[in-house]
């Protein structure tokens, strides 16, 4: 791991109260290319500028591996202990921006990795219930058969056959110029089975080999609704 983004760990589960880095987890961040959020002009994207309870885009740690980017609109809980479903513990520092509200989480189902195409999602945040009332508000739903996750607590899984949380996406705020930056993952990695179970429909949407190129020079961010036609909202 870089330095910049092991001390920005760090500093981040310090100031939260951690006793123990090493002792408290088993599962450290994984370090991927530190990029900017920018919008679709390349412009970067303002912590203050983004939607409240508002799906938004991108791709990371690679071109075809899709990540939500949500302000929650309060802050989260802090310091959440979790365990992948190989039993591996790791604590998830809590969100970032001005009001320790913005979160970033892979996209990819942990049941059996739905995740938002261009044509179509099952899977999307929801601030409030739905009108059938399957999903709760505040949670990430998955309409493939209904696993749920609380975003606000690391994307620990509240309900449905999910097996673990949604692996983090490790945000940095740039708090002078309210920026933001992706430089990591947290918790469970199912990139590899992603890739092997999607091996075509990926090289279609991204090009052969694409999907799996790391992301590097910035992510950009796309809300949910102008990235795909079709959200099946259950
Ligand atoms: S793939 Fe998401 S609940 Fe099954």
């Amino acid at each position: 791991m870089k330095r910049r983004s092991f001390v920005h760990y760090c500093a981040a589960t310090a100031a939260l109260g951690a006793p123990s880095l090493f002792a408290a987890t088993d599962l450290m961040p994984r370090h991927y290319a530190r990029v900017p959020l920018v919008d679709e002009a390349g412009r970067p994207v303002r912590a203050g500028s983004l939607r409240r309870g508002e799906n938004y885009i991108f791709h990371y740690p690679f071109e075809g591996t899709p990540c939500f980017l949500l302000d929650l609109g309060k802050p989260t809980v802090r310091k959440v202990a979790l365990k992948t479903e190989g039993g591996s513990g790791y604590l998830w520092p809590g969100g970032v921006g001005p009001k320790r509200s913005i979160v970033g989480y892979s996209a990819i189902c942990t049941h059996r990795m739905t995740y938002p195409t261009r044509q179509i999602s099952f899977i999307s945040y929801r601030d409030q219930s739905t009108a059938t009332k399957i999903s709760r508000p505040h949670a990430i739903h998955c309409c493939s058969e209904h696993s749920e996750y609380d975003p606000a607590s690391g994307a620990r899984v509240l309900g449905g056959p999910a097996p673990q949380p949604l692996c983090a996406i490790l945000l940095e705020y740039d708090r002078a110029a309210d920026t933001l930056y992706a430089f990591g993952t947290l918790g469970a990695e199912i990139f590899h089975a992603f890739f092997a179970k999607f091996e075509f429909k990926l090289a279609l949407d991204y090009g052969a080999g694409e999907a799996r190129r790391p992301v590097a020079g910035r992510a950009v961010v796309t809300r949910l609704s102008s990235f795909c036609k079709q959200q099946v909202r259950c």
